[in-house]
């Protein structure tokens, strides 16, 4: 069977991404006859390239770096979580034009759920200011977390707190990201999420906040990474070796990729089938 090129991820560079796998298991697995394509798209072929997918009718795109926030002046519209966030990870063709979402927020909190029962008055605690942690944050606090942000950039962590109390309108707490500071703030937090890049391969020995740190979090605390190579991170595995409940950088991606497809085809995707295929690429 001919398979309908209507999906695809773009990037500079985008080899290593894993949402083509994913997301072809899941068209085969419901029988659907799309593929989903990596593009490597320069910057300077960004505007051209969306204009293609309008015209060739595609139905679906994710956008990774360095795209996330250059693609938005190329949509005809974005959503209002994209607008907040200011940055795209999922575009959806329709009637020849061109909306903007991001899902990465959402992936986060719905990985969050299968542990916790709801945001609202969540105290969580937030490691970092990029554009992870951005994602993440807003849609923390949209959902109403009681939400507390650390950075290595103190001022970085400043701007992203400053932005989240004016378009969201909830107040953000900045905690200094030095041993000191933390250990005020760490025994009564509900979450704690690594949303920077310490731990990831090929840097497995980091972890995103001073070791001795973990054993002052509450025995009821989740720890979540979002780094997912490798999928059991040093801090995961410091956390589990505490007795803490951890969710892995694997549930992020399967639960944005799945958001993805319900902006796109508007199904229920196959969690655990998405997640099975990420953790066999990842080689878990
Ligand atoms: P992403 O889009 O993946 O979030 P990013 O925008 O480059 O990428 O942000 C990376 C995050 O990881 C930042 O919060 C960064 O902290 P700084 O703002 O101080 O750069 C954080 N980060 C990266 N390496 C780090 C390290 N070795 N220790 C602590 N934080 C680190």
């Amino acid at each position: 069977m001919n398979r309908i090129i209507a999906f695809g991820v773009i990037g500079h560079p985008i080899e290593h991404s894993l949402s083509p796998v994913m997301h072809n298991s899941v068209f085969k697995h419901l029988g659907l006859g799309y593929e989903y394509l990596k593009f490597d798209v320069h910057p300077k072929d960004l505007g051209k390239f969306i204009e293609n997918c309008k015209e060739n009718n595609f139905i679906g795109l994710n956008v990774t770096i360095p795209h996330k926030i250059s693609v938005i002046r190329f949509l005809d519209k974005i959503s209002e979580e994209a607008r907040l966030i200011n940055a795209v990870n999922t575009i959806k063709f329709e009637d020849k034009t061109a909306i903007g979402f991001n899902t990465d927020g959402l992936g986060c909190v719905r990985a969050l759920l299968e542990w916790i029962e709801g945001i609202k008055g969540k105290r969580i605690l937030v490691l970092g200011a990029g554009g992870a942690s951005r994602a993440i944050s807003f849609q923390l606090a949209i959902e109403g977390a009681d939400l507390l942000i650390s950075n290595r950039t103190y001022d970085r962590a400043l701007t992203l707190g400053n932005e989240i109390r004016e378009k969201v309108g909830k107040r953000v707490e900045i905690v200094k990201f030095s041993h000191d500071e933390m250990k005020n703030f760490i025994n009564d937090i509900d979450v704690l999420i690594n949303a920077t890049s310490v731990g990831m391969f090929p840097k497995v020995d980091e972890i995103p906040i001073p070791e001795d740190l973990l054993k002052f979090l509450n025995e009821d605390v989740v720890v979540m990474d979002i780094v997912y190579n490798p999928i059991e991170t040093k801090l995961l595995r410091e956390a589990k070796a505490l007795g803490f409940k951890t969710v892995d950088g694997v549930g992020m991606l399967v639960y944005q990729g799945a958001e993805s497809l319900r902006i796109w085809l508007d199904i229920e995707a196959p969690i655990d089938l998405m997640r099975r295929v990420v953790v066999r690429e990842l080689g878990g």
